[in-house]
């Protein structure tokens, strides 16, 4: 596993956007996996930056994401397939009926058969991860076990509690999700997890300082990927008293 201390959020942003560039240059028709939340944000920015200025071309690529809430329906202003339009394939050339994002409305169980279908049908070329307060990626949430293909999550409080800001009140924030599972995510050719801001310090100096991997700090399980790379923010690197 690889860790770059990026100096700042900018530069975070753009050695991340660095790296899902030369997978699309090298393999127009890649697969993205892809994340939403704020840390993204300014990569997909720098992408979108690329696609118009230095034309990066993502007309033959497709992208599968991470994770949806259940109960939101694709349009609504918080729905992770909405964060994906406006973040993403708004401002890049992609063609939109290539982008998947599972279904948290209707038949959950039937969105979830469909999801992993996804998954199987082609192998991700790079994913796209975030790491929440507690740990998860994708929304995988600390416990006595993981799972590893799509399925249902409870979230944790934490983790709606981390994630309230993004609406009026914790109370609206939805309760369950579907997200990709371990293996799914493992199974990418190469990882890059973003992460920035000493809120994530815990989990992520767990990953990044220890040896360690267990089922209470999911993202631990990245270490274990022949082809990851970890870009965190000088201020994380600070909080964690990490010295490369
Ligand atoms: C998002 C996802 C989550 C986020 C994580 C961090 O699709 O799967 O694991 O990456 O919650 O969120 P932010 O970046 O908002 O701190």
């Amino acid at each position: 596993m690889k860790v770059i201390v990026a100096k700042d959020y900018k530069e975070l942003s753009s050695l991340a956007a660095d790296i899902m560039e030369q997978v699309i240059r090298s393999k127009p028709d890649a697969r993205m996996g892809l994340a939403t939340g704020s840390s993204p944000v300014g990569m997909y920015q720098e992408m979108a930056r690329r696609c118009a200025e230095e034309g990066l071309d993502f007309s033959k690529a497709c992208s599968v994401n991470l994770d949806e809430y259940v109960g939101l329906a694709p349009e609504h202003e918080q729905s992770y397939r909405r964060f994906m339009n406006e973040n993403l394939f708004d401002h890049i050339n992609i063609d939109k009926n290539n982008t998947y994002v599972a279904l948290g409305t209707g038949d959950i169980d039937a969105n979830l058969k469909e999801f992993q279908a996804v998954l199987d049908s082609k192998q991700t070329d790079l994913q796209v991860l975030g790491i929440g307060v507690d740990g998860h990626v994708g929304f995988n949430e600390p416990g006595e076990c993981l799972f590893g293909e799509a399925h249902l999550e409870v979230l944790d409080d934490s983790t709606l509690e981390a994630n309230k800001r993004f609406f009026a009140s914790k109370a609206e924030v939805p309760t369950k999700a579907v997200t990709m599972g371990l293996k799914n995510i493992m199974q990418a050719k190469k990882l890059v997890v973003v992460v920035n801001g000493k809120n994530k310090d815990a989990a992520t100096k767990q990953l990044v300082m220890t040896d360690e991997v267990t089922t209470k700090n999911p993202v631990t399980f990245v270490r274990l990927h022949p082809d990851c790379t970890v870009i965190i923010d000088q201020e994380l690197a600070d909080a964690m008293g990490y010295k490369g």
